[in-house]
């Protein structure tokens, strides 16, 4: 086992983009950030040190973080936000995964910048379970603004309204050529006629789910959140915020004359506004030695790739349904097959309420929110897992999530009643090695949106989906235990529901939201604490001595 040492100095650096120059902040004045490799069973450690004027806390999305919740990231759920001029050692073992995972900022909008791949190779000498690529290429997705997202965001949250949309989208930081900095701001990738590539994709965007093409060419989906799935080809992959996605690229065998688009654009059904930018990149091929000279001199023709309609929701349904565990003996599905504890969460944008004085339950009082179960979480001002592990949850969260009785919902299409939202630090606990049954249901009580659903500390297995109310009685019946999708992030569709199952063999205190950044600002987050087991080997060891303080 090897240990993979990293220093994470967080400064700002000018970087431009449509042509503007702003300073963002960085990873060692990377954009996109620096990739961590590791290979499974590896220790990985980062010392994050922050020279920037925010608070910052990094977040490993997707790595499991099995006994060592105290390195997850999210700000006030595992830690205090590391202060300007401290730093803090990010300390974890990756077991039982590879692919393509990603590192992100979890504290306020601060992700918009501070992101990158976080690529886990199999151990030594085992092999991929599909061809083995001739090359491997990070491809993140993401957004820019050219404003400051933290004003953008405070400014939101203040007066209670929607947040600016980016200005574009990005491939790698680079938008493509929409403005006259095209040349410098475009992304390319060169490929050998015949050789197979892996292209790793994360979709880091802040506010959008993405369909991603390149043109002329077939794709195969061999991996999603560093699980290896059933391979299936695909002219359009579909991402949401939060997920990983690894497709095998076969260039063509003999070197095409053209230059293909490598293309980017936003899959959205909610009533919100949203940026409809597409990306662009190119692909070309690489040409044999002796014609490499001639070959600039003449534009190619550049070929563009075709997309679904932006709400096109059938075609996200069955692109979700085609992704299935390989479920075979060397990477079997370990679907919980019984149940210990179902639950059934809406989620949702809603409305709050407001007393006469225009005091709002929403986030600081404003009028709009987002909720689980029409509970609007609040952050606490100290981590709620110091709080649990220390038997400090006086004062900073309650467990009685969720409500007794339940929150009851239907959807019709039309708002229902209890539209109204109400507020708190709530938790759901539960006793080491509980097997957990848990029902998504978008609600529609501000417009039908889809909500990728973030789960930190675990993989869930996707048993189920549908449009309209989950029925308890028929559609359990047709859940998938023997392949479904082991995933971290789900997205509940449009007006429907998502059926997952977990294992809560992780003792810790783990962060659930929505990986919409304005609907997690918006409250549309809610924690699990996971108790420790009886043996030694099933408890949450002590904090790290350099752990943040609030
Ligand atoms: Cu990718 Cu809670 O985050
Ligand atoms: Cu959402």
């Amino acid at each position: 086992r090897v240990t993979r040492h990293y220093k994470f100095n967080i400064k700002m650096q000018n970087f431009t983009r449509l042509c503007q120059t702003k300073s963002i902040v960085t990873v060692n004045g990377r954009f996109p950030g620096p990739r961590i490799i590791a290979r499974e069973g590896d220790r990985i450690v980062v010392k994050v040190v922050n020279h920037v004027q925010y608070n910052v806390t990094l977040h490993w999305h997707g790595i499991r973080q099995l006994k060592s919740a105290w390195a997850d990231g999210p700000a006030y759920i595992t830690q205090c936000p590391i202060q300007t001029g401290q730093s803090f050692v990010y300390n974890f073992t990756v077991i039982g995964q590879r692919g393509t995972l990603w590192w992100h900022a979890h504290i306020s909008w601060l992700r918009t910048t501070l992101y990158g791949p976080i690529v886990i190779l199999p151990k030594r000498h085992v092999p991929y379970p599909f061809p083995q690529p001739f090359r491997e290429v990070p491809i993140i997705l993401g957004e820019w603004w050219k404003a400051d997202t933290e004003a953008v965001i405070n400014q939101a949250m203040q007066t209670g309204l929607a947040p600016n949309i980016s200005d574009v989208h990005t491939i790698n930081g680079l938008p493509g050529p929409v403005s006259n900095c095209a040349a410098k701001e475009t992304f390319q990738l060169k490929v050998k006629p015949g050789k197979t590539y892996l292209l790793r994709l994360i979709n880091a965007a802040l506010n959008d789910e993405m369909f991603f093409s390149i043109a002329n060419h077939t794709l195969t989906m061999v991996e999603a959140d560093a699980v290896y799935v059933k391979p299936f080809s695909t002219k359009i992959v579909l991402i949401t915020p939060g997920q990983t996605v690894n497709v095998l690229l076969k260039a063509k065998s003999k070197a095409p004359n053209g230059t293909f688009a490598i293309s980017t654009r936003p899959y959205a059904t909610g009533p919100a506004s949203f940026d409809n930018t597409t990306a662009t990149g190119f692909l070309e091929y690489k040409k044999t030695s002796h014609a490499s000279n001639k070959s600039n001199t003449k534009k190619l023709p550049l070929l563009r790739a075709v997309f679904p309609k932006f709400n096109d929701t059938v075609f996200a349904m069955n692109f979700h349904n085609k992704v299935r565990s390989l479920a075979n003996a060397r990477f079997p599905a370990k679907v919980p097959k019984t149940v210990d504890r179902h639950f059934f969460f809406t989620v949702g944008l809603g409305i709050s309420k407001c007393s006469k004085n225009q005091q709002c339950q929403g986030p600081n009082n404003t009028r709009v929110a987002a909720a689980v179960n029409n509970v609007t979480f609040v952050t606490p001002n100290i981590a709620l897992l110091q709080a649990h592990f220390f038997n400090k949850s006086k004062g900073v969260y309650t467990t009685d999530f969720p409500s007794n009785p339940p929150f009851k919902f239907n959807y019709t299409g039309t708002p229902p009643s209890n539209i109204f939202v109400s507020s708190g630090t709530k938790t759901v606990v539960l006793p080491y090695n509980t097997s957990v049954e848990l029902v998504l249901q978008d609600t529609s009580i501000i417009g039908a949106e889809s909500h990728p659903l973030h789960l930190h500390g675990f993989n869930f297995f996707i048993v189920g989906q549908g449009n309209g109310n989950f029925d308890p009685k028929k559609d359990p019946i047709k859940f998938n235990l023997v392949d479904p999708a082991e995933r971290n992030t789900a997205g509940v569709p449009s007006g429907g529901w998502v059926a997952v199952r977990f294992l809560a063999d992780n003792p810790g205190v783990w962060f659930m939201h929505c990986h919409l950044e304005v609907h997690t600002s918006w409250g549309l987050k809610m924690a699990w604490i996971v108790q420790d087991g009886k043996r030694r080997n099933q408890k949450l060891p002590p904090p790290p001595s350099d752990l943040p303080k609030c």
